[in-house]
């Protein structure tokens, strides 16, 4: 009989063999993303990884504050930790770089045996040049900011800066050549190159060089016929910005510019070393079509993907910031980040317990992470009690995902996912599962009015293992089964429904479901998601 080793490492291989490599590298243990039949997975250490991750406070990547970053990395149960890499602290001269803190980094999460995910906080931080070290901000002829509508300058660095890139450029690329000596068992297995990029309070620069450019013509790479296409834009359409994309040329004009900057930014980092990178975006209402005067100019909100494609193709994807509220709308925004091109990634969601329930449909889009905002306590002196119920939904969903990381990798991967979430309504919800069909019901009691409005926090999700046979992950809902198809109208039963969890790639129970806990209604989920294995047959 094979070993759970020998097992991962076969599905290793052979993911490696009949999946497309995004990275340069043919190193196995490099990690790398991965994409079969417009699906994705994100290989570390050769084998689908699924991120649990955590992101620091935006002050937090010092050494002093380390201590009660890794209480919650331990409290969270991550296996990987986003943490800043701030320009301003590894470039305080020009041209000497410190990477003492990337070293600590390094260092300490081997330690704490967790992957990081750094972020640069480069040219860009939410749409400013805050992290630029001082002496780039106190020469802002050389490294200038962009110009409003109106001639007033706007706090936000210009992506048409030659002096700015080339600084970027070398700052990025001293880091990706410091990783690659100083990292070999790859505890870095990712890089945001910036952080959300873009422009608030203006939709473009406005300045007389920006202006020329936006009057000459669009780049061709813009102009083929698919991209046209993607962008809603008539096959053949050419000229200068304003003729080729009407009102969205300004936002479309800001968008080019900045993928251009971080593109170039990321191949040359990639070339130094070739870790998978990305870029998170601060959203846009995904329903409503809205103008860029309501949201970051620039940055790779939805309608720009196929903009920042073209114009920044070392970077592997385009990440979704989840700090939208409303399901329909946060749904919708999993659905538009996850394409055959790009994998879905959360880098970021804020830390309400109704966001934790997100990370299912995540994994049933296929996508390879899940990380909320700011996990440590960040200098706020709270008690250890509080900083546990914090974290709590978050950490009970990891301490349920990490045995199984793995397995939810492969699954996820595999599309064996699918899953459901309590909208506003909390009205029940069914899943298609080939002869079956699932029905999963939130709450307890929604016509009672004290219950309805209570959070929509309840989630499930279903992995088909064969036919009759699924893993099932719950909180707060109930789920049932009902024939369809080629079973539709014939008497079903329970077989077996065990309470587990995994345990080296194998179910290990705890005990079989059965009588109240199945008879009411099927399997009843709590506030703590319990991992069920449940086999169903007709009679
Ligand atoms: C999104 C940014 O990417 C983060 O760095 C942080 O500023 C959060 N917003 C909000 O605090």
């Amino acid at each position: 009989m094979k070993t759970t080793q020998t097992i991962a490492l076969g599905i290793g291989i052979v993911l490696l063999a009949i999946g497309k490599s995004f990275g340069q590298s043919t190193d196995v243990a490099m990690p790398k993303l991965i994409e079969k039949d417009g699906r994705h997975a994100f290989m570390v250490d050769g084998q689908p990884f699924l991120m649990l991750g955590g992101q620091a406070h935006n002050s937090s990547a010092w050494p002093g504050m380390m201590p009660q970053l890794w209480t919650a990395v331990e409290t969270m149960h991550l296996n990987t930790l986003e943490v800043p890499l701030y320009w301003e602290q590894i470039e305080a001269q020009p041209g000497k770089f410190d990477f003492s803190i990337v070293d600590m980094l390094l260092s300490q999460a081997r330690e704490h045996k967790v992957h990081l995910v750094l972020l640069w906080f480069g040219t860009w931080k939410n749409g400013s040049n805050h992290y630029m070290p001082e002496w780039m901000k106190t020469d802002a002829a050389k490294y200038p900011n962009i110009t409003g509508k109106t001639g007033t300058p706007k706090d936000s660095p210009s992506p048409h800066s030659k002096a700015t890139l080339e600084a970027d450029i070398k700052a990025f690329t001293a880091i990706m050549g410091h990783l690659k000596k100083a990292d070999p068992q790859h505890t870095v297995i990712m890089v945001q190159v910036e952080n959300e990029a873009g422009s608030w309070d203006t939709m473009r620069d406005y300045s007389a060089a920006a202006q020329k450019l936006f009057e000459g013509p669009v780049p061709a790479e813009l102009l083929k016929t698919n991209v046209l296409k993607a962008l809603n834009v008539p096959a053949g359409s050419q000229g200068n910005w304003q003729k080729v994309f009407g009102d969205r040329a300004d936002e479309y004009f800001q968008a080019w510019s900045i993928a251009r900057f971080i593109g170039q930014v990321a191949a040359a980092g990639k070339a130094e070393y070739s870790l998978p990178l990305y870029v998170n975006a601060a959203l846009r209402d995904p329903l409503t079509n809205p103008m860029a005067t309501s949201y970051e100019s620039g940055g790779p909100t939805d309608n720009v993907i196929p903009i920042w494609k073209v114009a920044a193709p070392a970077i592997d994807l385009l990440a979704p910031d989840i700090y939208l509220d409303g399901s329909e709308r946060v749904l919708k925004v999993l659905d538009l980040y996850d394409r055959p091109d790009n994998a879905l990634f959360v880098p970021e969601a804020g830390l309400i317990a109704e966001n934790a329930k997100y990370i299912y449909p995540v994994l049933a889009h296929g996508g390879i992470g899940f990380s909320p905002f700011g996990i440590d306590d960040n200098g706020q002196g709270s008690t250890p009690e509080a900083i546990s119920d914090r974290l709590a939904p978050y950490a009970q969903e990891f301490a349920m995902a990490a045995p199984m990381m793995r397995e939810l990798a492969k699954w996820s991967f595999e599309g064996k996912i699918k899953a459901v979430v309590e909208h506003e309504d909390h009205a029940e919800q069914t899943l298609d599962l080939g002869e079956w069909q699932a029905t999963v019901s939130f709450g307890t009691r929604h016509d009672n009015a004290a219950e309805a409005k209570k959070p929509p926090v309840g989630k499930a999700m279903v992995v088909q293992l064969d036919k009759n046979k699924f893993v099932v992950v719950g909180t707060q809902s109930h789920i049932t089964f009902k024939p369809v198809g080629n079973n539709t109208g014939k008497a079903w039963q329970y077989i077996k429904v065990e309470e587990g969890s995994y345990k080296d790639g194998a179910f290990v129970p705890l005990r079989i479901l059965n009588g109240d806990e199945t008879d009411f209604g099927g399997p009843r989920f709590g506030v703590t998601p319990t991992v069920l294995q449940i086999t169903v047959g007709v009679r």
